[in-house]
């Protein structure tokens, strides 16, 4: 069914450059988004840079720039990267633009007004990395439990954010509406949070400049997350255009990581309450990609040694092609669970899933039209034996997407390509003569491997795209919405097919064993 989708990442903090770990949240998002674009979806794909706060003016202090210069120079850096990865978003938001000041300010001027902001005074540890304060029990003895780094003992006044007011409303909320958050398991821990009893927070820094100046206060400016989380609504034109906040609010979905499910799922969804907004529509939950156990991107010091978790999608995309990247961020995890990213990993799934299954698919099929059709290609039979594999995946493809489940949905997909092949060795068209039997063979094929690429499309663009070409259509699986395009027999073959490369020539290397 059509609809609309507004689509969100996190908005990436500058201190550092774009790693593997922001682009597994970017590249799901975008593949959500492309997904819905096909459905016929309105769609609207928000991403964008995090730039107020501590960690970034020490960032650029460290780097001899104005917090200013630092930040334009990181945020053109995931503008550059997300466009490497084919990354679709239809805006890019910068918590520095005027845009972002001005609905910082009337937002939070209402909850101000409404009477849920007070003065008074702060102790606490703060990690300046998490940007993010600790009580000494949630502390590892004293240190930041995800960075392993000393906490900083913190007293000022500040303003505070009376969210203990919100913890019955958000109980009887989540209870109204039992999606606010997936997965369920990440739904149960924010619950479990606002049941343990919610403590006001502290909405504002006299400490730094950094940051949008607090409207009712000049020697304060908002804490970073604060301004942070209004960034979702900057976009849609809350405070300038009352009808575009209409048009997407009510459609809004949040993925984030998990390590800031508090901030989306109970922070969020009260400051909206204070300000007499519906809160956010949906918050998926994402797991982490780890390395030897450790999050991915993440800068520690362990016993002294700085060890840095990181690894440049760039470079990834280089090595393997973009969309065997994104094909493993997708396909290696649920969205939702932890994974182990690992170089083995992606030749892995590189050489089993793309080279081996699809690219042989593509290859095999394209070189019998050539050899045994005069290079033409035949359409399908209305009634072919893969006609029912290939409706049931694209059904349970449907089902997935709209569940957040790419990794799902891509299985699907991989079912039907794997069922294609199994037809094509049964039948062996490449032994067969010439004449109506391969003909009636090849053009099924032909058929699943045009669905298979309106399937990937979401996921792997280039190689949709290619399939697409070397199938003799023109355009773009994305040009059609997918009720006019994803059903059988639509293929109507008579197009001239030519030998090409392979589309993933195999990998003999790191990973192999055979
Ligand atoms: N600036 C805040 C978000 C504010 S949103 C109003 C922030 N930024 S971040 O750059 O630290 O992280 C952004 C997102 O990237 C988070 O959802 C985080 O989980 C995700 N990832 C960063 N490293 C990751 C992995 N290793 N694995 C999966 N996602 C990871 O938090």
């Amino acid at each position: 069914m059509m609809g609309r989708f507004y689509i969100t990442t996190p908005i990436y903090y500058v201190n550092d450059a774009p790693h593997v770990g922001s682009a597994y949240t970017t590249v799901n998002a975008d593949a959500l988004a492309r997904w819905h674009r096909l459905n016929g979806d309105q769609v609207k794909f928000l991403t964008g840079t995090d730039e107020h706060g501590q960690k970034m003016a020490d960032a650029a202090a460290r780097n001899g720039l104005t917090p200013r210069e630092w930040t334009d120079q990181i945020s053109e850096r995931y503008r550059d990267a997300w466009r490497a990865l084919d990354v679709s978003y239809d805006d890019f938001i910068r918590t520095t633009e005027p845009r972002h000041y001005e609905t910082v300010q009337r937002f939070l001027t209402t909850i101000y007004d409404n009477g849920f902001i007070y003065k008074g005074t702060y102790e606490g540890l703060y990690c300046v990395s998490c940007e993010d304060y600790y009580t000494v029990e949630a502390s590892d003895e004293g240190q930041c439990p995800i960075h392993h780094r000393p906490l900083t003992a913190m007293q000022e006044e500040n303003w505070f954010f009376r969210l203990s007011a919100f913890e019955d409303r958000l109980v009887a909320y989540y209870d109204e509406h039992p999606l606010l958050v997936t997965p369920e398991t990440k739904r149960n821990e924010a619950l479990a949070f606002i049941k343990g009893g919610l403590r006001d927070i502290s909405i504002t820094r006299s400490s730094l400049t950094w940051g949008v100046p607090v409207p009712w206060d000049d020697r304060h400016v908002f804490y970073v997350w604060y301004d942070a989380l209004i960034n979702y609504l900057t976009a849609i034109g809350y405070g300038r255009d009352d009808d575009e906040v209409d048009q997407w609010w009510p459609y809004s979905h949040h993925l984030v990581g998990k390590e800031i499910l508090r901030f989306h799922c109970v922070w969020w969804p009260a400051m909206c309450m204070a300000a007499g907004l519906e809160p956010v529509h949906h918050v998926h939950v994402n797991g982490w990609l780890l390395i030897g156990g450790e999050k991915l991107g993440k800068t520690m010091a362990i016993s002294g040694v700085v060890k840095v978790t990181d690894i440049a999608p760039l470079e990834l995309a280089r090595e393997f092609g973009v969309d065997a990247l994104r094909y493993y961020l997708l396909r290696e995890t649920a969205l939702g669970n932890d994974g182990e990213f690992s170089h083995e990993g992606i030749v892995a799934r590189y050489n089993t899933d793309l080279a081996n299954a699809l690219g042989n698919l593509v290859s095999r099929v394209t070189a019998v039209v050539v050899s045994k059709c005069a290079g033409v290609s035949p359409p399908p039979r209305p009634e072919s034996p893969l006609r029912g594999d290939a409706e049931r995946a694209l059904l349970a493809m449907a089902d997935a997407w709209e569940r957040f489940a790419p990794q799902r949905a891509l299985e699907e997909c991989w079912q039907l390509i794997a069922s294609t092949n199994a037809y094509l060795e049964r039948f062996a068209p490449w032994k067969m003569e010439p004449g109506p039997e391969v003909e009636a063979v090849v053009g099924d094929a032909l058929e699943a491997i045009r669905l298979v690429a309106i399937s990937l499309w979401p996921a792997t663009p280039r190689v949709a795209d290619e399939i697409w070409r070397r199938l003799g259509l023109t355009g773009s699986p994305s040009d059609t919405p997918l009720v006019e395009s994803a059903r059988w027999g639509l293929y109507r073959g008579g197009y001239p097919i030519v030998k090409s490369d392979p589309l993933f020539p195999r990998i003999e290397r790191r990973g192999e064993s055979a």
